[in-house]
């Protein structure tokens, strides 16, 4: 193991429609994204480099490479804890080494701070490129081994061997919190799994009936208006006359094409994204993090789908794809699935979607499933059935259906799915976040408590707090504070 020190380049990943990597993509599958990554806010945080193991499970195998990670020592005290956030699927951003509830506690308990970045995304390279075949190295399972080596070698290294190791993660490394306490509880004393959808499963459909709700809780009308303007647009996708004008109303950068039933679910998923991601982050306190796009929440949707002055609900809907367009500085939107095919065909560290994209993808069609489409009828969206999304695996990785199927089952034989069993880890989630549905929200146990915080979204008790805060979001970001203290006191 050795350590090295390198210079933080500020990157910014352009992605199609939402700016940064962090932003919560609307690119399948990303709309998972944990907040610990993704946009650029320059901050003092330089990189560190770890050598890490390509193959964990191959002890003949030796090959190594460098692991990015970021460390913070100013709250730490002599024999306290030291509190590991783990990265996700995208670059691990270090704005999360100044912001963030994680550093209130560390300041709180005396502890010092690492975050390390998930292999294969951001700056840490494995392999040379994102072929099908370097990514086989890429899971969640290595990814739970790199964060064993490197506590126990940052462990030795440090002279902290002996201290208590608490793992923190939101979205997917929150499961990976959760399965590394699961995993390795020789190496880890307690977790907060954040917003973790800690059971995999092929079809998501559950995903949109949260979001109909979480827009009927702004305004009854709004779901049913969204849905409205989604099957209108579906009737006139059925008339190529109609392209010309749809294409205009939504401002899109080619003319609309609709050659397999892969165009048009890419064109109406691409719009639904955008109540997608909304409500996935609806207020959530992120502007630290340097994402665009903070202030348009749901009650902003919703106030341009009740808005008659635009109208009828299909124009409102266009309204909304421009404002969103708008907000991310788009000239226009790209919504031509044979770009994004091209994208994420892309094996370059240089490709268009190789901050995580292609990566994230990857791991859905070999380990995880969690397809959001619209296979419910209780949501307000048509036309990205779960079919569509599964081909997708075998265009981009050659995986089939059965074999995607047989992996998510074995991610939840591996880990427990919903029963995982262990002791001190708390799952918190929002119930407006469509993940919660995913997640553990009921205690499975004294030692397994769920905290439920009505009216949030993804990760909301993760971010900085702020006055305007739910008053229940206060207490939460509290008790997971007091279940620690306590903890590290066994
Ligand atoms: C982030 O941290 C910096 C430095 O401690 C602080 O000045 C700033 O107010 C924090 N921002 C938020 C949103 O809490
Ligand atoms: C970076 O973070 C600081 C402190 O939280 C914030 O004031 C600033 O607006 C952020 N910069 C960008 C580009 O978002
Ligand atoms: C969000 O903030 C940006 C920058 O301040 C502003 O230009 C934009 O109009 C705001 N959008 C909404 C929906 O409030
Ligand atoms: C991958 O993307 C990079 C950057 O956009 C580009 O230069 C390269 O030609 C692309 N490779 C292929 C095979 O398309
Ligand atoms: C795709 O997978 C099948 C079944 O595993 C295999 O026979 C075939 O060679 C693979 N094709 C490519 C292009 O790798």
């Amino acid at each position: 193991m050795a350590l090295q020190t390198g210079t933080f380049i500020c990157k910014v990943i352009a992605i199609i429609f939402v700016s940064v990597v962090c932003g919560g993509q609307r690119l399948k599958g990303f709309r998972t994204f944990s907040r610990v990554q993704g946009a650029c806010n320059e901050t003092a945080f330089e990189d560190q480099w770890f050598i890490q193991k390509l193959d964990h499970f191959n002890g003949a195998d030796s090959r190594t490479w460098k692991q990015r990670y970021f460390v913070k020592d100013q709250f730490y005290r002599e024999g306290g804890p030291v509190f590991l956030m783990i990265g996700g699927e995208g670059p691990a951003n270090p704005a999360w080494m100044e912001n963030g509830t994680w550093l209130v506690y560390a300041q709180k308990m005396g502890a010092l701070c690492f975050m390390l970045e998930h292999r294969f995304y951001g700056r840490s390279h494995p392999t040379a490129d994102l072929s099908t075949e370097n990514l086989r190295f890429l899971s969640s399972r290595q990814a739970l081994a790199d964060l064993a080596h490197f506590r126990t070698a940052m462990g030795e290294a440090r002279g902290l061997t002996k201290s208590l190791w608490v793992a923190f993660g939101g979205s997917y490394p929150g499961s990976l919190a959760a399965w590394f306490r699961l995993k390795y509880p020789h190496l880890v004393h307690a977790s907060v799994a954040t917003s973790a959808p800690v059971h995999a499963t092929v079809n998501f459909p559950e995903y949109l009936e949260v979001v109909w709700r979480s827009l009927a809780s702004e305004n009854p009308e709004c779901p049913l208006l969204v849905k409205k303007a989604s099957d209108t647009l579906m009737e006139r996708l059925k008339d190529p006359k109609t392209y010309d004008a749809i294409t205009k109303d939504f401002n899109l950068c080619s003319k609309l094409r609709l050659q397999s039933e892969m165009d048009s679910a890419y064109f109406l998923e691409t719009l639904a994204g955008s109540f997608m991601d909304v409500v996935q982050y609806n207020q959530d306190n992120r502007e630290f993090e340097g994402v665009a796009g903070a202030n348009v929440t749901i009650k902003v949707l919703c106030g341009v789908m009740a808005d008659a002055s635009l109208g009828e609900p299909y124009s409102r809907y266009a309204a909304v794809a421009r404002l969103m367009a708008d907000t991310f500085s788009l000239k226009c939107l790209d919504a031509a699935y044979s770009n994004y095919q091209r994208d994420m065909s892309n094996a370059s560290w240089d490709g268009p979607l190789s901050g995580g994209g292609r990566q994230w993808v990857y791991q859905t069609c070999t380990e995880f499933g969690f397809y959001q489409s619209t296979d419910s009828p209780n949501q307000p969206f048509g036309g990205f059935p779960l079919t569509y999304h599964v081909k997708q695996c075998a265009q981009f990785y050659n995986v089939s259906a059965e074999t995607l199927a047989e992996a998510v089952a074995q991610t939840n034989e591996c880990y427990g799915g919903y029963d995982i069993r262990t002791t001190r880890i708390v799952f918190p989630n929002g119930a407006i976040d469509p993940w919660h549905a995913l997640g553990v929200t009921q205690d499975i146990s004294p030692e397994l408590p769920a905290i439920l915080i009505e009216g949030t979204a993804h990760c909301a008790n993760m971010y900085p707090a702020r006055g305007q805060d739910l008053p229940q979001l206060a207490q939460a970001r509290d008790h997971i504070g007091v279940l620690l203290q306590q903890w590290l006191k066994q």
